[in-house]
């Protein structure tokens, strides 16, 4: 396919977004690397291509994740977000808008495209029966269900599936089910729920499937699904549950998978109105823009059927393409927190340059379905063989005889090697658009093995002065040119090496255009690679082990308890006036309501962790945390032993 250079193609990008219960892991920076790079690549080809994102904040497991940390679910995806952000941002993830999906804008749309789907007669109710549990008072999907399998017996199988004999089963079937949140036997509990008629928009589904760009696995796979039984798609959830609730119904919750692609739209509607875009237009059957979603095969079926279903449902866009990655292997194994293979992308980004991460990823990812291994011993190898030993070579060696000419270019050149690397422009332009970015590392590193053939063939170093500067001129042009073709892929050191060359950043067109003037001095712009080593403590595995150090550094003191009271709009909560001796008084909001009366706690000495950073919360600031154990039976407050004063440290 001949994709013109010089267009003004308008394209909305989205990747998965990431749940807001937990860190990101190199799994998300993959995708996140695959989505940037070609944004970033439309932009530099002249294209308009805005790339939208959010976090993933409703459904259970961030519900169960706040509670287990005392924190209101609000303040857990608060936090997260920023995180998130950060983590983003260290790997030179460029979004138009990052958003989050608990936002109003996303309530909003979300709402209408139910509505409108309601309108439509795609809406209808059942009775569901499911295992409840009757400690926690919530419903349990399969995932927070164990037992003995119905088949083979083998005890401590997961709700929906046996690890032994491998059977699927309904977790209703499941012997002997035990709640895994509070170990106690559910019972089996009916209720309404919602649904979605699929089967009704299997038309529309089919259209999608032909017209839209999906990988042929993909778009098998969805075939093999829409010819077997489709079902109707349950989209309610039961209280207590962590998400926008459904209109004109009484405590019934959109299921996550509901409000998540709408965040797609949210994300957008949020940026949009504030640049004069309007996101109905934008997303109208009629809409001038494109719409790419990238994701990872897992959730295949939630965009490739489900998505689809609910926009037609609403008379939106359906996605122009679907592009689907496969999953990160780490020396060859599946991600695991077990086996230290479950490495945060912080922690990856302390021991090694975030950029040739990027780099690295993009030398393994193609347009297919494949898993993908990041091998560390095969990624120090590359990064010091590509980028240093032949992409920053050139302009390494090249910098010294410039030097010796006060950085003035020639502009006496080798136009033959010159034009065999423009000439692959269109090449390089074709390989992004296909999302062949190995091809494409291939394709630019054997140009710059021309460029280091060329220099070595010409050897400047012995030549006078001149000649030298020629020669070194024309690799410069050269590397100027790898550089562009470079960008989307590692823009931070391209920066540094238009910086170098002294030019603003530049796009496609600027291939054809020739260095003249200075350039500066040379300075390193990336040190070999030594061998990966992850730091133990930064090995999941013995995340819980801390030394005397770290222990010491938790602030520990005894503390009376002056005041106990009620907060308004807390079930959970007391709010605690600590004396902690010359230390002052500390207010403190505790999670211990269900357990103690406030008028019995006056005077107890309790113990508390006096440095932990204050946190702010709905009822006001709370300035540190009582220790305290629990378990089924209630809440246990830790005291120290008689005699103990207000203030004493604890050590
Ligand atoms: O699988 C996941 O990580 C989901 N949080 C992805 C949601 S993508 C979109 F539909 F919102
Ligand atoms: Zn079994």
């Amino acid at each position: 396919m001949d994709i013109p250079t010089k267009n003004t193609r308008k394209i909305l990008v989205t990747q998965a977004l990431p749940y807001a219960n937990a860190p990101l892991h190199l799994g998300h920076i993959l995708e996140a690397v695959q989505t940037d790079i070609w944004t970033r690549f439309h932009n530099m080809n002249g294209n308009q291509c805005y790339f939208f994102c959010a976090d993933d904040t409703h459904g259970t497991p961030v519900m169960l994740k706040a509670k287990e940390m005392g924190i209101t679910p609000e303040e857990l995806i608060k936090d997260v977000l920023n995180d998130h952000k950060e983590t983003y941002d260290l790997y030179g993830i460029k979004f138009t808008n990052f958003y989050t999906t608990h936002s109003e804008e996303n309530k909003k749309y979300s709402e209408k495209i139910y509505l409108e789907a309601k309108k439509n007669n795609l809406i209808s109710k059942e009775i569901v029966e499911q295992l409840y549990d009757e400690n926690e008072q919530m419903f349990l999907s399969d995932r927070f269900i164990k037992g003995s399998c119905p088949k083979c017996g083998a005890a401590d199988q997961h709700g929906d599936n046996c690890g032994v004999c491998g059977a699927s089963y309904n977790v209703l079937e499941i012997k002997d089910p035990i709640s895994i949140l509070s170990g106690t036997t559910p019972i089996k509990k009916k209720s309404e729920h919602i649904f979605f008629d699929l089967p009704q928009k299997l038309e529309i589904l089919s259209k999608f499937l032909h017209e839209s760009k999906l990988q042929k696995p993909i778009k098998n796979k969805l075939k093999e699904w829409l010819s077997d039984d489709l079902k109707k798609w349950d989209i309610s959830r039961d209280e207590p549950y962590f998400g926008f609730k459904i209109p004109e119904e009484d405590n019934k919750y959109f299921y996550v998978w509901v409000d998540a692609p709408i965040g797609y739209i949210a994300s957008m509607d949020n940026w949009f109105k504030n640049n004069n875009l309007d996101t109905d237009t934008i997303w109208s059957n009629k809409s001038n823009y494109e719409i790419y979603h990238f994701i990872g095969k897992d959730i295949s079926y939630f965009h490739g059927l489900f998505w689809p279903a609910l926009l037609s449902s609403a008379n939106l866009k359906l996605p122009d393409g679907i592009f689907v990655h496969g999953f990160l292997t780490i020396n060859g194994e599946k991600m695991s927190k077990s086996k230290g293979t479950g490495i945060l992308a912080k922690d990856f980004a302390k021991i090694c340059d975030p950029e040739t991460l990027r780099y690295y990823f993009a030398a393994k990812l193609n347009d297919k379905v494949e898993d993908i291994d990041l091998n560390f011993d095969d990624y120090v190898q590359r990064i010091n063989s590509d980028l240093v030993g032949k992409y920053l070579n050139i302009a390494s060696r090249s910098a010294s005889f410039l030097k010796k000419n006060k950085n003035n270019l020639s502009d006496n050149i080798n136009k033959e090697l010159i034009t065999l690397l423009i000439n692959e422009k269109q090449n390089v332009i074709n390989l992004y658009e296909e999302r062949e970015y190995s091809k494409l590392i291939r394709l630019i590193m054997d140009l710059a093995d021309n460029v280091n053939k060329y220099i070595n063939e010409q050897t400047p170093w012995k030549k006078d002065l001149n000649d030298a500067v020629d020669i070194s001129s024309t690799a410069l042009n050269a590397f100027k040119i790898i550089t562009i073709y470079l960008t989307p892929i590692i823009p931070n050191l391209a920066e540094n090496a238009y910086k170098f060359l002294n030019l603003k950043n530049c796009s496609f067109d600027d291939v054809n255009t020739l260095l003249n003037g200075q350039i500066n001095n040379y300075e390193s712009l990336l040190n070999r690679l030594e061998p990966l080593i992850i730091p133990e403590e930064d090995n999941m595995e013995n995340k819980n082990i801390i030394d005397i150090k770290q222990f010491s550094s938790i602030d520990l003191r005894v503390a009376k308890i002056i005041k106990a009271e009620d907060v308004d709009g807390a079930d959970k909560l007391l709010r605690l006036t600590l004396d902690v001796g010359e230390l002052g008084t500390r207010n403190v909001f505790a999670g211990i309501k269900s357990s103690y009366k406030p008028e019995d706690l006056s005077d107890r000495m309790v113990v508390l962790v006096n440095n932990l950073a204050p946190r702010e919360m709905k009822f006001g600031v709370s300035e540190g945390m009582v220790l305290a154990s629990s378990n089924d039976n209630g809440i246990y407050l830790i005291s120290p032993d008689k005699g103990a004063e207000a203030g004493m440290k604890i050590k």
